[in-house]
């Protein structure tokens, strides 16, 4: 019989993770679970932050950006002590049976938990949208229409100039903040990690555009590619343009969570409550094909989605200007 739950955000932080906590509680309080959440990530895990929170605490959280629980990237549980200390602290408080909501690395701490005794439920939450296993993650919808609105404003200020902007967005080693970027409509150029263009290859596609009568081009790339300065020399050396940058930072990570995110947090939320009640562990959940799915989580880095279509769609998009 499940009694209590801890609930821990870890990594960066992502639009929706607090509709997720709100969904979390608001299930589990509803079958007479108790739920503590851990301040801090792993990180507080360890250093012994729980508290618990009822559904009155969470009433007002789901239309807010960011995690009301904070979260952090620990070194310490990347160590076996670390993490025989967190296992040692939920064992104090009784607690058997902890959800993770988090990118990559936090669902590889999930599985870790999972293999010292703790029933453990991981829930995708990254602005990042990096794990293949399912079609999105939590936060990835807002954050795409935050970097399209951003780039809205762009383009006014670049059309108006007859300039072309590179644009850096967030993504890790996933491309597809660029690429989704791009097919909704807002680029005419983009680089990502799964599709690295050189910088003669980004002037080739440049010079195209321009012979055709586009003088206002957004260049997209995925951060951590390029030395931006470097890029921008080069292409304003190469075709005598004026170029500007723009990175668009954390205003990415931040801001009310889209409807979407808020409606795949409360699904994923309530299911990961219903899991542990069936005495599930070692699972993250997922969505693919509009169905939330279960994959186990000691597997699920393996699985890689073919992104060709998705590429093959924006080649076409890009060359019909
Ligand atoms: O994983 C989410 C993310 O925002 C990445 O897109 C980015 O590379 C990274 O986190 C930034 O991390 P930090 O907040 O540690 O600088």
């Amino acid at each position: 019989m499940l009694h209590k739950v801890a609930v821990i955000t870890s990594g960066g932080d992502s639009p929706g993770m607090n509709a997720a906590i709100r969904a979390i509680v608001k299930a589990a309080n509803y079958h007479d679970i108790e739920v503590y959440g851990v301040e801090g990530g792993y990180q507080g895990l360890i250093e012994d932050k729980l508290s618990i929170i009822r559904t009155p605490d969470v009433e007002t959280i789901a239309n807010k950006g960011g995690t009301i629980l904070k979260t952090s990237r620990s070194l310490a549980f990347m160590d076996e002590s670390g993490r025989k200390q967190a296992v040692e602290v939920l064992r104090n408080y009784g607690i058997a049976d902890v959800i993770v909501i988090g990118g990559e690395g936090s669902l590889q701490g999930a599985q870790k938990l999972h293999e010292l005794g703790i029933r453990v439920i991981g829930i995708p939450g990254t602005i990042d949208n990096d794990l293949d296993y399912t079609d999105y993650s939590i936060g990835f919808d807002t954050t795409l229409n935050t970097v399209l609105s951003s780039i809205g404003r762009i383009k006014d200020t670049g059309l108006s100039h007859n300039k072309t902007t590179i644009v850096e967005v967030m993504g890790r080693h996933c491309g597809d903040l660029a690429l989704f970027t791009a097919v909704a409509g807002e680029g005419d150029i983009i680089s990502t990690p799964e599709y690295k263009l050189s910088f003669e290859q980004i002037c080739e596609k440049l010079q195209d555009k321009i012979s055709k009568g586009r003088n206002d081009n957004i260049i997209v790339v995925t951060e951590r590619m390029y030395d931006l300065d470097e890029l921008q020399k080069f292409i304003e050396e190469q075709m005598n343009i004026e170029v500007r940058t723009t990175v668009l930072g954390f205003i990415q990570r931040g801001g009310e969570p889209s409807a979407f995110d808020r409606i795949l947090a409360n699904k994923m939320g309530v299911k990961a409550v219903n899991m542990l009640m069936e005495g599930q562990s070692g699972y993250a959940i997922g969505i693919k094909a509009n169905q939330l799915i279960e994959k186990d989580l000691l597997t699920m880095l393996d699985e890689k989605t073919d992104k060709q279509a998705n590429y093959d769609l924006l080649d076409m998009l890009l060359h019909t200007i």
